[in-house]
C-alpha cells in the first residue's frame, strides 16, 4: 500500500468530527457528540477512530452505548440513571436544559501509520489512551473499506490464508482468520440448532483440505458430512452391523476400534458395573486377567522388549475369550480347606458371575461388533499402526492412499457408549502424537461436532466423566504437542467447562437460550461483553468471531461452503404437500430389529 493511501485512511477533516472525549477509563471512553445530526448517524457496534497522544497512532473503538439527555431533566432514554453516564454528572459540562449526547466507546486496538518500513498496522494492544478533549471520528464508507482491507491483508505472514466470509460492517471486505492462531489456542463454535455451525465447519474444512499437507479429523455423529468430497477429504465410518456382515475393513474406509485399544480406566468403566458390591474385586481381577492375556500375545509374537515394559494401559491385542475363561475359572474356584481333604470356596467364588454375564453380553452385542468382532486384521498387532497412519498422517505422507481431512462417521455407534468411543480415539491420537519424535510431529486438529454428547459438563454418567477427562487433558496439553480441538456445540452450557475455558477463539452463531448465552458472555473479555447482546439476533450463517485468530472482534457473514453438509432440515410442509410418498416403515422396522441400515 502506498504512502498516499496511508494518509487517506485516517486523515480526518474537522467537519466530520463526531465530538470530543469527556471521560477516559482503562479500556473505554465517553465522547460528547457535538450535534444531533452526528448522533443520529451513529449506531451501536460501529467503528470509530480517536486521536491518540502519539501523532502516528489512532485508537480504534466500537460504539457500545448511545445516550441522549437534557442537562436538568432525568434521562429519557434510561429511566434508571445509567452508571456509565451517571459518573459524568449531568450538568458537569453543559448548562441546565442543554442537550447532552454521550456515547460510550470501547477501545479495541491501535492503528499505526508506520513502524519502520511497515505501513498501516493494526494492533490489538492499547499502548496509549486518548486525552481529554481528543477528537473522535466515524469510520465509514471509503475509510471503513480501507481499514477493513488493512485488517484483511494482515494475514500474519501465513502462506495460504484462511478465508471465512465477509464482515457484516463492510460486505466488500473479506474476513480472514489466522489459521495458526485458530488451531494453536483451540476454538469453540457454538450456535442454536440450525444457526449454521455445520456449514461453518464445512467452510473451514474445505480450506484446511486445500492445503498440501493438511491433517484434521472430524467427528461426525449424525453422518451429515458425507457430501463433503474432493481430493482433500477422506471418509471413514465406525463399523456397523452390516459392515461386519460384509467383512469390510480399513481399506474400505471402515474402522474397527478393538476393545484392547481402550485404556485401563475406559475398559473398567465400560465392563464393570460400579454399583455392584463386588466391583472393586471385579476390576482388580479383570485388570489382572487382561494383563495375562496381553502377555500371552507378546510372548507368542516374540516382542520381548514390550513384554518387560507394558502396562495395563498399553494397546496390545488379546483374546477376550481367554479373559472370560480365566474369570469363569475364578468364579467357581475351590481351594483347600483348613482341614486336610476338605475344600472351600475360593476368594472370588461366585463374585464374578455378573461380570462374566455382562462381558458375554457385550461381546455378543452386534452393535458393539466394531470392538469385539471384525476381520482378523483388525485385531492384529499391526492394526493400531495401520489405523494411526490412516487417521494421523498428513496428505503427502499418505501419498496415493488418502487425504488430509478425515471425516469419521460415528452414526452407528450406540449413543450410550459414544462418549467412551470418541474419547478413546481422541486420547489414542494424543498419545501417539506425544510419542512421535518432536521433529516428526505433524500437527493435527480434531473437530468435535455435537460435542455436548461426548464432552459433557458434570458427571452425567461414569462413562461420560471418563470421556470428559480425556478431552480436558487434550485441551490443556494439546498445544505443546500439536493437537488442536475445535469444539462445536448447540448447547455450550452442557459442554465441559474446563475444555471450553482452554479455548482462545470463539465463533458464536445465533444463540437464543439465555443459559448458553451466559456461558459465552462469561468467556468473553469484559470489554466485549456488550458484543454478546448480538447473539440472539444474528442471522443464519452469521457469526461473532472473537479471539486470537481474529484481529478485530467482528461480526462476519460466513460464506457458503462448496459442498453443503446434509443438514437434515426437513421441509415438513412441502413433504406433507406431496401427492404420493414412498413406503418405508416396513423396512425401517426390519432394520431396527437387525440393527443394520443397508438392504
Ligand atoms: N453460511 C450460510 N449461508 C446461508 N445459509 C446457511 C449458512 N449456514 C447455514 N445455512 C442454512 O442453515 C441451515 C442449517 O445449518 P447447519 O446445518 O449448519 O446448522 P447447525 O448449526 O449445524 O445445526 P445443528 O445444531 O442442528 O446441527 C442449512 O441447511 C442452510 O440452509
Ligand atoms: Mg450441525
Amino acid at each position: 500500500m502506498s504512502a498516499t493511501q496511508t494518509k487517506a485512511i485516517f486523515d480526518f477533516s474537522d467537519e466530520i468530527r463526531l465530538g470530543t472525549v469527556k471521560s477516559v477509563d482503562t479500556t473505554s471512553v465517553l465522547v460528547s457528540i457535538t450535534s444531533l445530526s452526528q448522533l443520529l448517524k451513529l449506531q451501536v457496534n460501529r467503528l470509530v477512530a480517536l486521536q491518540s497522544s502519539r501523532p502516528t497512532h489512532t485508537l480504534i473503538g466500537v460504539v457500545q452505548k448511545i445516550n441522549r439527555s437534557y442537562g436538568s431533566a432525568p434521562s429519557k432514554l434510561n429511566e434508571k440513571p445509567d452508571e456509565d453516564f451517571e459518573s459524568l454528572g449531568e450538568t458537569s459540562f453543559a448548562g441546565a436544559g442543554a442537550e447532552i449526547n454521550l456515547v460510550k466507546i470501547v477501545l479495541i486496538g491501535t492503528f499505526i501509520d508506520k513502524i519502520g518500513s511497515k505501513e498501516n498496522i493494526f494492533r490489538r494492544t492499547l499502548e496509549t489512551v486518548p486525552d481529554i478533549e481528543a477528537a473522535c471520528f466515524p469510520i465509514e464508507s471509503d475509510r471503513l473499506t480501507a481499514f477493513m482491507r488493512v485488517i484483511s491483508e494482515a494475514g500474519g505472514g501465513e502462506l495460504q490464508r484462511l478465508s471465512i466470509g465477509h464482515y457484516t460492517l463492510d460486505e466488500h471486505a473479506e474476513a480472514f482468520l489466522s489459521g495458526n492462531r485458530l488451531f494453536q489456542r483451540h476454538a469453540v463454535l457454538v450456535g442454536s440448532t440450525g444457526s449454521g455451525k455445520s456449514w461453518t465447519v464445512a467452510r473451514l474444512l474445505e480450506q484446511v483440505a486445500s492445503l498440501p499437507n493438511a491433517n484434521a479429523i472430524l467427528i461426525d455423529v449424525h453422518g451429515e458430512y458425507a457430501p463433503l468430497n474432493g481430493s482433500g477429504f477422506q471418509h471413514f465410518k465406525i463399523a456397523g452391523p452390516s459392515d461386519l456382515d460384509a467383512a469390510r475393513s480399513l481399506k474400505d474406509g471402515i474402522i474397527h476400534l478393538p476393545f484392547w485399544l481402550m485404556g485401563y480406566e475406559d475398559s473398567i468403566s465400560m465392563l464393570v458395573d460400579r454399583s455392584d458390591q463386588n466391583a472393586p474385586n471385579q476390576s482388580m481381577i479383570l485388570a489382572k486377567k487382561i494383563a495375562e492375556a496381553k502377555r500371552i500375545t507378546l510372548t507368542k509374537l516374540g516382542k520381548t522388549e514390550v513384554l518387560t515394559n507394558f502396562t495395563s494401559d498399553s494397546p496390545i491385542p488379546f483374546d477376550i475369550r481367554q479373559v472370560i475363561e480365566g474369570l469363569e475359572a475364578e468364579d467357581v474356584k475351590m481351594v483347600p480347606g483348613a482341614k486336610a481333604g476338605t475344600e472351600k470356596a475360593g476368594e472370588l467364588n461366585g463374585k464374578l458371575t455378573r461380570l462374566i454375564l455382562r462381558l458375554k453380553a457385550k461381546v455378543s452385542d452386534r452393535r458393539l461388533g466394531f470392538m469385539f468382532s471384525g476381520p482378523e486384521e483388525a485385531h492384529s498387532y499391526e492394526a493400531l499402526e495401520n489405523l494411526a497412519i490412516a487417521l494421523m498422517a498428513g496428505t503427502s505422507q499418505k501419498a496415493s492412499t488418502g487425504s488430509g481431512v478425515k471425516i469419521i462417521d460415528f452414526s452407528e455407534v450406540p449413543s450410550d457408549i459414544l462418549p467412551l468411543i470418541v474419547s478413546s480415539l481422541a486420547r489414542l491420537i494424543f498419545s501417539i502424537q506425544q510419542w512421535t519424535e518432536k521433529q516428526k510431529r505433524h500437527p493435527i486438529a480434531i473437530f468435535c461436532d455435537e460435542a455436548h454428547l461426548y464432552i459433557p459438563e458434570g458427571q452425567t454418567s461414569e462413562l461420560a466423566g471418563t470421556a470428559s477427562r480425556s478431552f480436558e487433558r487434550i485441551s490443556k496439553e494439546g498445544r505443546k504437542y500439536g493437537v488442536a480441538l475445535v469444539v462445536i456445540s448447540q448447547r455450550p452450557s452442557e459442554v465441559n467447562k474446563t475444555v471450553l475455558s482452554q479455548c482462545g477463539n470463539f465463533i458464536a452463531m445465533r444463540l437464543t437460550n439465555a443459559e448458553d448465552q451466559n456461558v459465552i458472555k462469561r468467556m468473553m473479555p469484559d470489554t466485549l461483553s456488550g458484543f454478546t447482546e448480538l447473539l440472539p439476533i444474528l442471522d443464519v450463517g452469521e457469526a461473532l468471531i472473537v479471539g486470537d485468530a481474529s484481529l478485530l472482534p467482528s461480526r462476519v457473514r460466513i460464506s457458503k461452503p462448496v459442498c453443503e453438509p446434509a443438514s437434515l432440515t426437513v421441509p415438513f410442509w412441502d413433504r406433507w404437500s406431496e401427492a404420493t410418498i414412498e413406503p418405508g416403515l416396513k423396512k425401517a422396522v426390519e432394520s431396527l430389529r437387525r440393527q443394520s441400515q443397508s438392504r
